[in-house]
């Protein structure tokens, strides 16, 4: 059946689509109310204090949420989920002291990924990406943008593409993917940088759109990794094969990205954890969504949290997602996400729910389609044992929905949580 009502669900979660800039109460709370959804959308909301629909007529599928909260599902907009092992001997050297620029300078980092990426078959890429899907619906996200940038040669961008294509065909977790060719440089063109940039923008980008395998491209624009005047040649090759741009700017040092992003556009600005007032209301003015990355900043050991309230005073918008890779952000989690959202950039409880589902979308472009459960949007849901959503960043580390729903099929449950029935 294409018809399934959620009923009794306790407090309905619904970040408004509408709201930027300063957000404070962006999401509208509906209680005690059902829902109705067809063919994987949202088709109606009950009136609040009535748990049940008033007529069941068509014969349908119920799910009985016996009080429990219902939000969107998440929609995490920066992640690199295509690697093969974990770096956890990084986090001890960076707990004795080595800094994550030293550790990279040293050929840790990104590039022992690389070396792991590059010996890996197209299968065992997508295998690991599919178990990732998993754990990312368990913690409540339906949605990733996700990142190549671990194989930085086209055969091996191209690859790390493939798999998560292949893992994302079979897998309820909606998958976006993006071409992070330019990530670093690789150890072959150590001495000539501006050899792999022309390599990233007439080949490999070039490729990965004609074989339709990424919906954007990104740069690391960073000292170290890409300058200012690569970033732009990588914006202008993604620009003419048609894809939409990304970058990640400002994580460490303060480099311009702004302008470059606002400039060209972008879909999103990610990191901006030094970004200047100037350069935050270019993009608030260019309409760039700025993902901001907590988990990166508390897990590198850093002080320097993305600047979100000035964001939101100067209109920009932004969206929160956890950065997943095996070197500067491990978690999956955007609960987690949340809470360092709020504790450290003072985000409300409501922003950062706002931040991690409507500011998500529009950091995909899928603003209309995703990110709130108004009429009309995808049915992505969760199912928390909680009496409101801020709940889930003050239950700091241990919030997880009960049920996930992806275009109104249930893909996720705990043993706990109620099962479907039939009504007739
Ligand atoms: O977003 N900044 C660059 N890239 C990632 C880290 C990738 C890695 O260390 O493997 C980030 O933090
Ligand atoms: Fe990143």
């Amino acid at each position: 059946l294409d018809r399934l009502f959620i009923t009794h669900i306790g407090a309905l979660a619904l970040p408004d689509p509408a709201r930027t800039g300063v957000l404070n109460l962006p999401v509208d709370v509906i209680h005690d109310t059902w829902l109705e959804i067809e063919d994987g959308r949202v088709k109606q909301i009950g009136a609040a204090g009535e748990p049940k629909p008033p007529d069941s007529t068509a014969a349908a599928l119920r799910y009985h949420a016996g009080g429990r909260l219902a939000t969107p599902g998440f929609v995490d907009a920066h992640t690199h989920p295509v690697f093969i092992s974990w770096r956890s001997g990084e986090f001890l050297r960076r707990i004795r002291g080595e800094t994550y620029q030293q550790i990279a300078a040293a050929g840790g980092g990104i590039l022992s990924s690389v070396r792991g990426v590059r010996s890996a078959t197209v299968e065992q890429l997508a295998e690991l990406v599919r178990k990732r899907l998993d754990r990312f619906l368990e913690l409540g996200t339906t949605t990733i943008e996700a990142k190549s940038g671990y194989g930085l040669t086209v055969e091996d961008e191209l690859k790390s593409l493939r798999a998560l294509h292949t893992a994302a065909a079979a897998h309820p977790v909606e998958v976006s993917p993006t071409l992070l060719g330019a990530h670093t440089i690789p150890p072959e063109h150590r001495h000539n940088p501006d050899e792999y940039t022309t390599l990233v923008c007439d080949r490999m980008i070039p490729a990965a759109a004609a074989a339709r395998l990424a919906d954007a491209v990104d740069v690391f624009l960073e000292e170290g990794a890409f300058t200012l005047p690569q970033a732009r040649r990588v914006f202008e090759a993604g620009r003419k094969a048609g894809l939409s741009l990304r970058i990640h700017a400002d994580q460490f040092t303060s480099g311009g990205g702004a302008a470059l992003a606002a400039e060209f556009g972008a879909l999103s600005a990610d990191h901006m954890d030094h970004t200047d007032e100037a350069g935050l209301k270019l993009l608030a003015q260019a309409g760039v969504t700025v993902v901001l990355l907590p988990g990166a900043v508390f897990f590198l050991g850093l002080n320097d949290y993305a600047p979100a309230r000035r964001m939101l005073d100067n209109n920009c918008r932004i969206a929160l997602a956890t950065d997943f890779n095996p070197g500067s952000c491990p978690t999956q989690s955007l609960p987690l996400m949340m809470t360092l959202a709020c504790i450290k950039m003072k985000l409300t409880p409501a922003e950062a729910l706002w931040a991690a589902t409507m500011g998500g979308a529009y950091a995909l472009g899928a603003n209309d389609r995703i990110g709130t459960l108004k009429p009309g949007y995808q049915a992505d849901i969760c199912l928390w044992v909680a009496d409101d959503a801020d709940f889930i960043p003050y239950s700091f580390g241990n919030a997880s929905p009960e049920a996930v729903f992806k275009r109104g099929k249930l893909v996720y449950r705990r043993s706990s949580a109620p099962t479907a029935d039939l009504i007739q």
